[in-house]
């Protein structure tokens, strides 16, 4: 039996502090669940309140796209310098070891191949497979403007039921269709649309005129998308102007794992995203990065 405790002259109370009550440091997050902002914690780093997630989910609908024919060989190396991982159950499953200890966005939604009508998405998962996988997200594309807006606003609401249910955040992805106009007019829409229908934070693209006015008007945080490979300075340019104008950091793809170097583009992403460089200290970085592994190849071939 253990040992009455009773002795309260010995204790320290510090009754003259008052317990603390610090706001959660995400925008639009303060009212969510303690598993929730767990989860969102380990997204976005406590910091900065920024994140570098890298997105390699694309196979869910093209199948395997380059840059991602391998991802043991291509991706499993670059995960340590990201802050969270988006991709399908599938991959992470067969291929991500569970020893990265990685927070996972997880795609869960799809349904239509590239030779189909993508917006005529389903929910992908059930909410209990994504509490087995532990992950610390759930994505969602949403159409807005496309023929199947409606059902695709609906997966996103289903979603953050069983979300909220679980504790688990939903990322909206704003998919701009063939048909739509990509501009801030546009982007603010579908962001505005995905947080007012709950969604706990929404990934959009950078557009040059009014972004700021898409991360100002949607209430929870925005991370810009990637888009097709450009060259790596335009790259980091656009991952620069997008948190310069409220973008809580980015989810991005091809821009890294179809560069040339894509570990030295990673870590010139987290530079721009974290530290704050701007996209030529963190191009220098970049270049530099990518030298020393060329020559640390290079003498590794002569041993
Ligand atoms: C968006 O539709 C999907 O999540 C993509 O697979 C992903 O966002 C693409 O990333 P990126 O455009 O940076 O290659």
């Amino acid at each position: 039996m253990a040992e009455a405790d009773n002795s309260r002259e010995t204790k320290e109370f510090y009754l003259d502090v008052p317990w603390k009550a610090e706001p959660f440091f995400l925008k639009g997050s303060n009212a969510l669940g303690w598993g929730m902002q767990d989860r969102l914690a380990r997204i976005f780093s406590p910091r900065s309140g920024r994140t570098v997630m890298l997105a390699i989910d694309h196979g869910y609908f093209q199948g395997p796209t380059s840059g991602l024919e391998r991802v043991d060989v291509n991706i499993v190396p670059l995960i340590p310098f990201a802050d969270a991982l988006m991709l399908t159950r599938g991959i992470l499953r067969a291929v991500i070891p569970p020893t990265s200890v990685k927070p996972i966005v997880l795609r869960a939604s799809g349904g239509p191949s590239i030779l189909k009508e993508l917006s005529n998405e389903q929910i992908a998962v059930e909410a209990e497979d994504a509490v087995r996988l532990n992950v610390s997200a759930m994505a969602v594309q949403v159409y807005i403007g496309s023929e199947f807006e409606t059902q695709s606003v609906h997966n996103l609401t289903r979603l953050v039921d069983v979300g909220n249910r679980f504790g688990i955040p939903v990322l909206g992805v704003t998919a701009v269709g063939r048909n739509m106009t990509r501009d801030a007019k546009y982007l603010r829409l579908a962001c505005r649309i995905c947080a007012e229908l709950g969604a706990h934070f929404v990934k959009t693209y950078f557009v040059e005129e009014g972004f700021d006015s898409v991360t100002a008007s949607c209430p929870v945080p925005v991370v810009m998308a990637g888009g097709k490979k450009v060259a790596e300075l335009d790259a980091l340019k656009l991952a620069y102007a997008a948190t310069q104008q409220g973008a809580l950091g980015v989810d991005m793809g091809r821009n890294i794992f179809q560069s040339d170097a894509p570990q030295a583009m990673i870590q010139a992403v987290r530079q721009v995203v974290h530290e704050k460089a701007t996209p030529e200290q963190a191009f220098d970085l970049y270049r530099t990065l990518k030298q020393e592994r060329l020559t640390a190849v290079a003498s590794a071939q002569k041993v």
